[in-house]
């Protein structure tokens, strides 16, 4: 049986270059991952300038981009797609405020990171980025639809 559309909501998360760097892909995926929301899908990839400009197309003209296209092109990223109920709220919350300085431990920023131009993940922001931030980053046919044996136990009846 399918899940209800409201437990297929789905986010962008990107493991940044920082990160790869200091092999903490594992324990950003530990933490998405025990919190029980699905993978539905993932890649390490070099991103290149046209798929940051769309990604960070909000960001163009701010003063700061040069070095964040930079930084985000400096090595691979993964990217992965987490599916589940409210995942995009929850997810923001997880992942913490933008600059690492002022993030609450407990979050991935405020735990693993100290700078704001070196935050180790992105985030999406609404349903609606993250539906338009997915489709930047994977094709259609590269998202897994597969029911997890465990949703009685994550979300009851
Ligand atoms: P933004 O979309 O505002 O934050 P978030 O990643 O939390 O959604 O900014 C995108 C990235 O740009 C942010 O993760 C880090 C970088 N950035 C800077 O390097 N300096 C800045 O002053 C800001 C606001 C962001």
């Amino acid at each position: 049986v399918a899940a209800p559309p409201e437990l297929q909501e789905k986010t962008l998360v990107l493991v940044k270059p920082d990160a790869v760097q200091r092999r903490l892909v594992g324990t950003v995926i530990q933490r998405f991952e025990r919190r029980g929301f699905k993978l539905v899908a993932m890649k390490l990839l070099q991103a290149d300038r046209g798929l940051l400009d769309k990604h960070y197309q909000e960001l163009l003209q701010k003063p700061f981009y040069p070095s964040l296209l930079a930084y985000m092109t400096s090595g691979p990223v993964v990217a992965m797609v987490w599916e589940g109920y409210n995942v995009v709220r929850s997810t923001r919350a997880m992942v913490g405020d933008t600059d690492s300085a002022v993030a609450a431990a407990g979050t991935i920023r405020g735990d693993l990171s100290m700078h704001i131009s070196r935050n180790v993940v992105h985030a999406s922001d609404s349903v609606e980025t993250a539906q338009r931030e997915i489709s930047f980053w994977f094709q259609r046919d590269e998202l897994v639809a597969w029911e997890s044996g465990d949703r009685d136990y994550t979300y009851g009846p």
